[in-house]
């Protein structure tokens, strides 16, 4: 079996392509010029070198292989044009090379985001029945290539997955929390009682396999741990896996709302993308992001078995076995 994987290089995209090779298949990496290969150097793979904004670069990379795994996208940024044009321009350029070149059967695996849904109620998991409602540029961009693909997937086999946060081995938004827990102190974002859903690394590659083996075409499907976790539950798992006892340190909301427009302001002078955006800040004061994997469960077989404080010791041995703390 050939694969063919977007984001190749990633952090979720370099999971996976290790488990593909481990599991026999023969992959082909998508990569740029620029990109970092830290993780697929000495890896039985084929490098592809090429851009998803470049259509013509496309169809030859897809040509022969049975399945796709759509992992590439921008998290990180800050006009909607960006993500717009990095997640959904990126996704129709793939979806018309694989229209045009890619064999009838070939087997599409997007990975979209939990942004994609939305927020939930507080105590209510978001499920794949209910009313969309993303509420930043990241989400929506993500939303809008979900569209696509459900297009795409009236005549083709195409399954999309919404992973919450995931973190796990090579992941650098956690680890930031665990290099502060590493100084003693943990920044708290507005009360810590924001629930939310997370996944492990090893838990989402086993869901992504799934949803290609099995008969799941034009569904999506949420892929989470069930565990609900407030950041008081992240701050002891953390602190746990590192031996710390941390500080928390307290950020009100109001405190986070004005340097985000602080930073938006000297972005417009500097040109730079701020460090922080109102997006996130709507994201951080949501009461919940929580959602369910019952129908990966159902039909898929989909297991998330890894607990938080398992994750997180695994995760925190890597960051030391590796030399990131
Ligand atoms: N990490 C999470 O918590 C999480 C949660 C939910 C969903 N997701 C989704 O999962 C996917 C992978 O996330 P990740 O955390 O592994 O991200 P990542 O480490 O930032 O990797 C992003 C990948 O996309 C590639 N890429 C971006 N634009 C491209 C383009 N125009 N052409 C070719 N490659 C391009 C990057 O290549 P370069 O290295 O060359 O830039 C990189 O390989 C993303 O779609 C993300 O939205 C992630």
């Amino acid at each position: 079996m050939r694969a063919f994987v977007t984001g190749s290089n990633g952090f979720i995209g370099s999971s996976l392509v290790e488990k593909l090779v481990e599991e026999g298949y023969q992959v082909r990496c998508l990569v740029r010029q620029t990109s970092n290969l830290q993780w697929l150097q000495k890896k039985q793979v084929e490098l592809y070198y090429g851009d998803l904004r470049t259509p013509a670069q496309l169809s030859p990379a897809v040509r022969d292989v049975d399945v796709v795994f759509h992992l590439a996208g921008v998290t990180r940024g800050h006009r909607e044009e960006d993500f717009i044009a990095g997640n959904f321009t990126t996704t129709m350029n793939l979806l018309e090379a694989c229209k045009n070149s890619g064999p009838a059967q070939q087997k599409f695996v997007f990975v979209s985001s939990q942004a994609a849904g939305g927020p939930s109620m507080a105590g209510t998991p978001l499920s794949e029945e209910e009313a969309l409602h993303p509420i930043s540029s990241y989400g929506r961009s993500k939303r809008m290539a979900e569209e696509a693909v459900l297009e795409f997937a009236h005549d083709r086999h195409a399954t999309i997955i919404r992973p919450p946060s995931v973190y796990g081995p090579r992941d650098r938004d956690f680890f930031k929390l665990f290099k502060s827990c590493r100084f003693g102190f943990l920044p708290m974002i507005g009360d810590g009682t924001q629930k939310m859903s997370l996944i492990y690394i090893s838990d989402l590659i086993a869901g992504l396999l799934a949803a290609m083996k099995k008969e799941a075409a034009g569904e999506i499907f949420f892929m989470t741990s069930d565990e609900v976790v407030t950041f008081a539950d992240l701050a002891r798992a953390i602190s746990l896996a590192m031996g710390v006892q941390p500080h928390l340190l307290h950020i009100p909301l109001p405190l986070v709302k004005l340097i985000a427009i602080a930073a938006a302001l000297s972005s417009r002078l500097t040109k730079k993308p701020p460090f922080i955006t109102r997006d996130k800040f709507e994201e951080m004061k949501q009461p919940a992001w929580l959602c369910s994997s019952e129908k990966a469960r159902r039909m898929l077989d989909f297991q998330s078995t890894t607990t938080l404080a398992q994750g997180m010791q695994k995760t925190a041995s890597w960051y030391h076995e590796n030399g990131w703390l």
